[in-house]
């Protein structure tokens, strides 16, 4: 662990939404990173932020942050690492301003993740993309995590790809009410139901995936040749999202391969050593009606994928169960891996 004065001061832009809120969880304590600033909406801005916050982390809020001031989201806050948990309305200008005044900026919003020299990145699965930056104009850099439900996908299909390759990929997702912020889904909406439809999730989860598991030549990306279908649900679960996963590959193997390459998985954040790196990306289990969102959710400080039920499909070839943590694996862990990731490889010391 560094000395306080020696960690990476950085901010967190929506500090008081549900991803916001899992940033300061995961980073109030963080071997390298400090937090020096927290901003969001002119409704919370020059409160304090325990005062702004309707804290819902399992977490106590360190006092420290409780009395740290809320500010507006400019490029003046006192740190090198923008942390956004922004709402996509206003996420794309501001990440902008932050990045053209040399801040390196991590967000989990949708605005610029398909931009061509904008990673999209899981540093298990594309950490390679992440010389696109050098391809940024801006002083500072932007870096993009993918969308809650494609992060969950892209890890348990990239040790597929990788030994048996794709053709054909159909998803079916029961999402999280933590996934549509804070307050989210009304509760008389979702308590006894469930709401097939989440805006332009599906459509996300469709073509995110192909550049995630694209390859990166010359300083561009080849988007994978894979074939993604994706329908939605949100369901009354807390944290977690589950997926039901359908696959057709391009080489036949037996199901006890499939197993062994996600068991034997481990990729470039483990070998490192990153702080947020789990142990075990990706966690196969044998038991019949695992993985379950309350009981798996928080494999790996959250940062785990777990995965079950692999079994014959009669329309494709196989189908199997994907479940991960929505605000973690799927955002705020992400983005504080892919932070790591950049400062573990340099990209920090060169400004
Ligand atoms: N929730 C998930 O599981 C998840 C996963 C992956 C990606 N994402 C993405 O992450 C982003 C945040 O999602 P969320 O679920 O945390 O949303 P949320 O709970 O609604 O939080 C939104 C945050 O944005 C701030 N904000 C809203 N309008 C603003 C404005 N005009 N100026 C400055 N700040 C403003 C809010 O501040 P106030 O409190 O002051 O209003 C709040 O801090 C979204 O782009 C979402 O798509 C979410």
């Amino acid at each position: 662990m560094l000395k306080i004065k020696e960690k990476i001061p950085v901010g967190i832009l929506g500090a008081t939404g549900s991803v916001g809120q899992k940033f300061v969880e995961l980073l109030q304590d963080h071997p390298w990173f400090r937090i020096t600033a927290l901003a969001a909406s002119e409704r919370s801005e020059g409160k304090l932020y325990r005062h702004a916050v309707n804290w819902f982390q399992k977490t106590p809020l360190a006092p420290r942050i409780g009395i740290m001031p809320v500010s507006a989201c400019l490029p003046k806050l006192p740190c090198r690492i923008v942390f956004s948990g922004l709402d996509a309305e206003i996420a794309g200008p501001v990440e902008k301003s932050f990045a053209k005044a040399g801040y390196v900026v991590i967000s989990n919003a949708k605005n610029h993740r398909m931009e061509e020299d904008v990673p999209l990145l899981i540093p298990e699965v594309n950490p390679e993309h992440l010389v696109l930056i050098e391809k940024q104009g801006s002083r500072g850099k932007l870096i993009t995590n993918p969308n809650c439900s494609t992060i969950g996908l892209a890890m348990a299909l990239k040790p597929l790809q990788d030994a048996f390759g794709l053709e054909k990929v159909s998803v079916v997702t029961l999402q999280a009410l933590s996934g549509a912020g804070y307050p989210g889904v009304s509760s008389l909406d979702i308590i006894d139901n469930v709401i097939p439809y989440i805006g332009g999730e599906e459509e996300k989860i469709q073509i995110e995936t192909l550049k995630i598991l694209g390859s990166c030549k010359d300083g561009k990306v080849d988007f994978a040749d894979i074939i993604v279908s994706a329908q939605c649900n949100r369901v009354a679960v807390i944290d977690g999202h589950s997926e039901s996963v359908a696959v057709k590959l391009k080489q036949r193997c037996k199901k006890e391969d499939m197993i062994a390459a996600w068991r034997e998985f481990r990729a470039e954040p483990q070998k490192l050593a990153l702080p947020s790196a789990p142990d075990m990306p990706l966690m196969y289990f044998d038991e019949a009606a695992y993985p379950q969102p309350k009981l798996h959710r928080d494999l790996g400080g959250g940062m785990t994928v777990s995965i079950g039920r692999l079994r014959d499909c009669s329309v494709l070839d196989y189908k199997f169960t994907v479940l991960s943590h929505n605000t973690i694996r799927g955002a705020a862990g992400c983005a504080i891996l892919n932070a790591e990731l950049l400062v573990k490889k340099g990209y920090l010391d060169e400004h």
